[in-house]
């Protein structure tokens, strides 16, 4: 009796922390943020198609997921992309891999990718993004390759401060943009 009652004061406390993981995982806040990614994206050669509800986002083609079900890689190279990057990417809270290099994307890079602190490889070279190179990068301390040549940037004076505060950089690459600085 009393170890029943016990079992449902643990069950009934640890409810409210099962439900904000669920939330936080991929079939939530994670999931929101991919179909956000997919709305202003355009093209994808049918990769995008395949994005749908018969198989949750884990198993999406060019996602990949942690073992507690938290996206960790978004990466689609040359399949064809236009349409421009969500800022709600920024809300993939786990992810280390972006690379979305080779494709058509245009517009700024979303100063929202700044609280992307766990990510390690960042990767939109060769597409058509234009703007400022956001300095919110320098908030991506965990960043090691950055590399987004062959765009339309404007660098500005932003790689010294990204080469100051990125102290694991170990590639940055910015050729063939508009640098101004
Ligand atoms: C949904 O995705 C699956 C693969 O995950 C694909 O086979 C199927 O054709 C897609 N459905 C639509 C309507 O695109
Ligand atoms: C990020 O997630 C928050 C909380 O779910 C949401 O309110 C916000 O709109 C998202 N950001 C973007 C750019 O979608
Ligand atoms: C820029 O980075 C800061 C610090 O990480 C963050 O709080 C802010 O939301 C970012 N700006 C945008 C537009 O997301
Ligand atoms: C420079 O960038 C543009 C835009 O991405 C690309 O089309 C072109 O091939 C690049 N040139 C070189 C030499 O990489």
């Amino acid at each position: 009796m009393r170890r029943a009652s016990l079992l449902l004061l643990l069950l009934s406390s640890s409810m409210p922390v099962i439900l904000q993981l669920a939330a936080a995982g991929a079939d939530g806040e994670d999931a929101a943020a991919l179909l956000a990614f997919k709305a202003a994206a355009v093209g994808g050669n049918g990769v995008l198609a395949s994005w749908n509800a018969s198989a949750g986002p884990c198993s999406w083609e060019g996602v990949r997921c942690s073992r507690h079900q938290r996206v960790v890689a978004l990466s689609l190279p040359s399949h064809g992309l236009s349409g421009t990057l969500s800022p709600a990417v920024g809300n993939l809270s786990s992810l280390r891999t972006l690379d979305l290099s080779f494709n058509g994307l245009h517009g700024d890079i979303p100063a929202s990718l700044g609280r992307l602190r766990r990510i390690r490889t960042l990767d939109l070279s060769f597409n058509t993004f234009s703007g400022e190179l956001p300095g919110n990068l320098t908030s991506c301390t965990s960043l090691q390759y950055l590399v987004l040549g062959s765009n339309r940037l404007l660098t500005g004076r932003i790689p010294a401060e990204l080469g100051d505060t990125l102290t694991r950089l170990q590639r940055l690459g910015l050729d063939n943009n508009s640098v101004a600085g």
